[in-house]
């Protein structure tokens, strides 16, 4: 096995899946000759992202590290009609390059790109409480993944799948004994997933035309998220369908604690009259429970139409 099997292999999947598109196939070239570094997922692996944007039926996605904008496109045409992708790039060159390749791809509308350090603007993603986000795709410098997860989580509901990039990085995951900074981020990273209980994860090792490399994938899951109904209410999480036993919790556990203090009928009143002032201070972003705003149809012969499947051949 080596590196000339696994491109040509890629390449033979690529020339019967992935068929020729003038949006995707122009983000690439344009990014070589702009001089952004060749290091976009494969093809293969932006249709896996495009996927599993489908298969989580995602309608609000995060993407920290940008580049060219050629994963942006395939994830962004998973959305559905109102959807929105927000994407974090900290190199104005990448960004510039990434507008223009998204706005020939019809998405400029779609996708959200802000400039700067991401550990910057994460922070106001989550200080505007933009989210909760259905995906999250993390593929930034590897260094920060560590940070990038938790703050992912801190955008996070339950549900919603976060997906990280180049974690495997040629084995040297495994290697105790290797300093390079992005090594020690794919490592600290999977110290982390691994204690993690509001989560649950695996990472994949891949072949392809990119070398090998890695995802992993990982699922913040029911019951343990959020944390606490306060923790709810602090993240500005409404009462959505998820939320909906949470409240039945919450109330029952202020039910007791004013139970003892008022007898049954008082505490009850006191209740419901707690958790109304609670839901209104709680503002409404949930993803999942409040329909995006609409936005003008842009033209698509991807996505959820039957004209894709067809064009697609598969
Ligand atoms: N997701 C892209 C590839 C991203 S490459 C694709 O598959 O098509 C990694 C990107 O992360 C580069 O564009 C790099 O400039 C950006 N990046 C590096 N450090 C960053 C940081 N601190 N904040 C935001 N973006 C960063
Ligand atoms: C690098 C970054 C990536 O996102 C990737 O998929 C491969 C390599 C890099 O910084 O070298
Ligand atoms: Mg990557």
């Amino acid at each position: 096995m080596n590196q000339d099997q696994w491109t040509a292999v890629d390449r033979y999947i690529t020339g019967l899946l992935v068929p020729p598109d003038e949006a995707l196939d122009g983000a690439l070239r344009d990014s070589v000759a702009a001089g952004l570094p060749p290091i976009a997922v494969s093809p293969t692996q932006g249709k896996l992202l495009h996927l599993l944007a489908r298969m989580q039926g995602a309608r609000l996605i995060l993407e920290i590290g940008t580049l060219g904008g050629y994963s942006t496109i395939w994830l962004a045409r998973a959305l559905p009609a109102g959807g929105r992708l927000v994407t974090l790039e900290v190199d104005p060159r990448h960004a510039e390059t990434a507008r223009a390749n998204l706005a020939r791809a019809g998405l400029a509308e779609v996708v959200e790109l802000r400039l700067g350090p991401a550990l910057e603007t994460l922070p106001e993603l989550i200080a505007e409480k933009r989210g909760l986000f259905d995906l999250i795709f993390i593929d930034a410098d590897k260094g920060a993944i560590p940070e990038y997860f938790a703050r992912a989580l801190e955008l996070s509901r339950r549900g919603t799948m976060i997906i990280v990039d180049n974690v495997v990085r040629n084995g040297a995951v495994a290697d105790p004994a290797n300093t390079d900074p992005a090594v020690l981020g794919v490592r600290r990273f999977h110290q982390l997933l691994a204690a993690e209980r509001r989560v649950s994860a695996t990472t994949i090792q891949t072949v392809g035309s990119k070398g090998y490399d890695g995802f992993t994938l990982a699922l913040a899951i029911a019951d343990l998220w959020p944390s606490s109904g306060a923790e709810a209410v602090r993240r500005g999480v409404r009462l959505g369908e998820s939320q909906v036993m949470l409240a039945i919790k919450i109330k029952n556990d202020l039910l007791k604690t004013l139970r003892k203090a008022f007898g049954l009928v008082a505490a009850a009143a006191a209740a419901q009259l707690l958790l109304a002032t609670q839901n209104g201070c709680a503002p409404n972003q949930s993803s999942a429970a409040e329909p995006m705003p609409k936005i003008p149809d842009v033209p698509q012969d991807w996505g959820r139409s039957e004209q894709h499947e067809s064009s697609a051949g598969h």
